[in-house]
């Protein structure tokens, strides 16, 4: 049986790994997703058919609330809130981590018969996993709108409290390392982790969100590993090693995409403002705004246009009517091309994801570096609800919270339009000067009714 299990552990690592492949592409991530989930699949059962499994009804009983709660809220859930589902579901696993190093605390009676690398790896697993679930509840928190998506800090107070927690946690930790077999010792110890998970995260935007997520994604992947070490379980430290190093190199993909560096968005401070834009002194700049027609007029006139997406496209769910003005476009034989940032959104690859579902081309989808060399040549750049990713202040103001971040360089094109609905700020919380350029035009309203509207009138020209 030990051999069999061995098999089949294998069979579902070469299935992880075969699936992490297909998610380097929109057109293979499906797939690849599924050939993970049945890898994932295979793990549970060579798991389960581990020698003196018992309490099958308890683990059909936790099998059947996964899927209950699992299944529909995943198919349910909007892409704009796919970020605050990971980071619950990621918040499950550092949880799960964390009770499981629990349970072994109590049917060990304490770690001091246990071999020291047991004692560190499951105290390592407990801390770690205590952050990550009550750091990514926080952080789903603030996502769903449940907590303001501002920073909430405790001013000066905010380093001493979390050396503090990190110390408390950390001298349970070596109490219980060293014979403490008190039950309550553990329990200080996850609370402690957990103080912490939520006075780390409450600091952090609403903007730096995803990036937390990844980060608390990345976390939970350790912690599980440690676990399986503790345990003497491979799939758990393969698929916690897996998950550990795939969010690191996310989180600093992200970050660089950004140009912060990860401690700094720790820091927190940045972003979750909705200030309205107003050149920052309250008074109210003028800015032109068109109307769909005139947009229209001067798109079929265009020879190339720059569609620049962003979080407002995501919302209003506008990418399938995106996709019909963008063919009436090309019908007039006008080139349409879509300018990607790595950040557009709130999460990675939220632009393509959309994108293709609209079953826009692939190779119409141009990255930042590849198109910012093409907006000198193209008539008009149409800034569909996206904001931050566009804002010049980013390059000219070393004074903004922005300043460093690349960004689509769409005020180099001839024209600009911008659909959106008022003149709110994005998630970083400020005033973007490309609106108020003098190729500017702002196209006010929800961008689905907007392109909606322009379609009806590209139709009539
Ligand atoms: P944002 O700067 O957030 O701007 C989105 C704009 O969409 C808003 O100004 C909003 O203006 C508009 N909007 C909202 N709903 C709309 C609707 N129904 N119709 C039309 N417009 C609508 O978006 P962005 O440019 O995509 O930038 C992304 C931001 O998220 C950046 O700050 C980035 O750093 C941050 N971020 C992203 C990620 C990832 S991985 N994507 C990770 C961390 C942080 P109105 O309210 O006036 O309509």
């Amino acid at each position: 049986m030990t051999t069999f299990i061995a098999v089949l552990y294998i069979i579902s690592f070469a299935l992880f790994i075969y699936g992490l492949m297909g998610l380097t592409g929109p057109r293979t991530a499906v797939r690849g997703n599924w050939i993970a989930a049945v890898g994932m699949g295979i793990a549970v059962i060579a798991t389960l058919l581990t020698p003196g499994m018992s309490n099958w009804l308890l683990i059909a009983l936790g099998v059947a609330i996964g899927v209950v709660v699992g299944v529909p809220s995943a198919r349910k859930v909007k892409m704009t809130a796919m970020p605050q589902m990971v980071a619950l579901f990621n918040g499950v696993g550092g949880g799960a981590v964390a009770l499981i190093a629990w349970v072994e605390f109590r049917t060990t009676e304490g770690y001091a018969h246990e071999p020291a690398y047991v004692a560190i790896a499951s105290l390592f697993a407990a801390i770690v996993g205590s952050v990550s679930f009550w750091g990514s509840n926080i952080a789903f928190g603030k996502l769903q709108e449940l907590i303001s998506g501002r920073p909430i800090t405790l001013g000066k107070l905010q380093q001493p409290v979390n050396a503090l927690v990190l110390i408390a946690a950390i001298v349970f930790a070596v109490v219980i390392a060293t014979g403490g077999d008190a039950e309550l010792l553990m329990i200080g110890l996850l609370v402690a982790a957990g103080v912490l998970g939520v006075v780390v995260v409450l600091p952090i935007g609403g903007a730096d969100m995803p990036v937390v997520i990844s980060l608390l994604n990345a976390l939970t992947g350790l912690s599980a590993a440690a676990m399986g070490l503790a345990l003497d379980n491979t799939a758990l430290i393969v698929a916690g090693m897996i998950v550990g190093a795939s969010g690191s190199i996310l989180t600093n993909l992200m970050a660089k995409a950004m140009n912060r560096s990860i401690p700094a968005i720790v820091a927190g401070g940045f972003g979750g403002g909705t200030a309205v834009a107003s050149g920052g002194s309250g008074e109210v700049r003028p800015v032109r705004s068109t109307s769909a027609s005139d947009t229209a007029i001067q798109m079929a006139y265009a020879n190339k246009v720059v569609v620049v997406p962003g979080y407002g496209m995501a919302v209003a769910q506008a990418q399938h009517v995106v996709r019909e003005m963008a063919k009436l476009l090309e019908a007039k034989g006008i080139t349409v091309a879509y300018a990607i940032h790595p950040v557009a959104g709130r999460m990675p690859g939220h632009m393509n994801v959309l994108l293709a579902e609209a079953d826009v081309p692939y190779e119409q989808l141009k990255e930042m570096d590849e198109i910012n060399s093409e907006f000198a040549q193209t008539d008009v750049a149409l800034v569909i609800g996206a904001n931050d990713v566009t804002n010049p202040a980013a390059e000219t103001d070393p004074g903004s919270p922005i300043y460093g971040m690349p960004i689509l360089k769409v005020n180099h094109s001839r024209s600009v339009i911008v659909l959106k609905r008022s003149m709110s700020s994005g998630f970083a919380g400020i005033d973007n000067e490309l609106f108020y350029d003098a190729k500017t035009s702002m196209l006010f309203g929800d961008a689905k009714s907007s392109v909606g509207e322009i379609v009806e009138e590209l139709k009539a020209l």
